[in-house]
């Protein structure tokens, strides 16, 4: 397998799919009346302005999130079809004036394969490193962009507003880039402080990129937003130009109706859904010999499981054999696979049923081994 989304495309098809970290639980009973109103929805779309239609939308998605020092309506958010196209048109804009990039380790793989594939060098930046103080000051002279996801896939990690605040700071002072996926950012109120205010009062140079994708099990119609600074330094809206007009107005007014609705009380019932399910797999793993869970802190709606001496990839092709299909977690350590040898990682973001039945072929096969 060449990245985790090749493991991830041999579990669509299966009713047991723990491996992608898109949202796939059943809709709420009052999503299903937003989706019950879809010809509506388009009617209404069809009927307005496109711009003033991603205006409202994004703005419903950062407000719900508690960014209210976003630059909506300032020229410089950028709708996608998804944040891996964000991500793409950033990496390009970044390729033409920056040659390394230090990256947050782990992460999920088709970061680094986008920085990769525009020619791009990469520096390992170790979660503890970033989390525990100062980026060293070597590192930030020997890059021009520093890349964090947050909260981290697969560790759940969050780089809290102080060090957020000290980190941009750096970044201003070294004259780097700092650039944030916060794809994972809606299940977890410790990343919901107003990072933008941080960012704009920092006088650094940065980028995020945003994504509703990973929150409402909408089939995939989502928007990544890429959002910059005033003055970025980076061709951004020539790039976004070259790949795009624009994303499509009946998936952005989607996205606004399910804010609003997550606004209105669905954004603290799904988090005590995703809360349910993490406890669900770690009780169904309670007590076999060598397992635990190495992000006891995380909210995040994938679950990393820690085997033991057992090989993730020999527990996954058994699972296969069960259609029950996880990520095995080597690629996450784009910088150095072996560290997930013995690591799995669990999507929360399903069902209980299906998920309930993937954790007991889970037991079975970890405790035959
Ligand atoms: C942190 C992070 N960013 C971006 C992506 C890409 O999302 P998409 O496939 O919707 O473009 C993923 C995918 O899982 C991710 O985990």
């Amino acid at each position: 397998m060449n990245n985790l989304t090749e493991f991830e495309c041999l579990a669509l098809n299966s009713p047991l799919n723990l491996a992608d970290g898109h949202a796939r639980q059943a809709l709420t009973a009052s999503q299903a009346r937003i989706i019950d109103d879809l010809p509506n929805l388009f009617a209404k779309a069809a009927a307005r302005p496109p711009e003033e239609v991603g205006l409202d939308a994004c703005r419903a998605y950062l407000g719900l999130l508690g960014q209210h020092s976003h630059p909506v309506g300032d020229g410089r958010v950028f709708a996608c079809y998804s944040s891996s196209v964000a991500m793409e048109i950033f990496a390009r804009a970044l390729a033409q004036t920056g040659e390394s990039v230090a990256l947050i380790h782990p992460t999920f793989d088709n970061i680094p394969d986008i920085l990769r594939g525009v020619g791009l060098n990469l520096v390992p930046l170790e979660e503890d490193v970033l989390h525990d103080g100062d980026l060293p000051r070597a590192l930030l002279n020997s890059v021009s962009c520093v890349f964090v996801t947050t909260p981290n896939n697969p560790t759940g990690r969050v780089v809290s507003e102080e060090r957020l605040r000290a980190l941009a700071a750096q970044c201003a002072d070294h004259d780097v880039i700092l650039a944030l996926d916060t794809s994972f950012r809606g299940f977890d109120p410790r990343a919901h402080f107003d990072h933008y205010r941080v960012l704009e009062s920092s006088g650094c140079r940065w980028v995020v990129i945003e994504d509703t994708g990973k929150l409402w099990p909408t089939l995939e119609l989502k928007i990544g937003w890429l959002v910059t600074a005033r003055e970025p330094g980076l061709p951004v809206a020539k790039i976004y130009s070259d790949i795009l007009l624009g994303s499509s107005p009946l998936v952005l007014a989607l996205v606004q109706r399910f804010a609003e609705d997550a606004a209105d009380g669905g954004l603290p019932d799904l988090h005590r859904f995703i809360a349910g399910n993490r406890a669900l797999v770690r009780q169904a793993l309670a007590g076999l010999p060598d397992v635990d869970f190495p992000d006891l802190d995380s909210r995040a709606s994938v679950e990393r499981v820690r085997l033991g001496a057992r090989s993730s990839l020999e527990v996954w092709s058994t699972l296969r054999e069960h259609n029950v299909y996880m990520l095995p977690c080597q690629k996450f350590h784009w910088a150095d696979p072996h560290e997930g040898d013995h690591m799995l990682r669990v999507a929360l973001a399903r069902s209980a049923a299906p998920l309930g039945e993937a954790m007991r072929a889970l037991r079975f096969v970890l405790s035959t081994r």
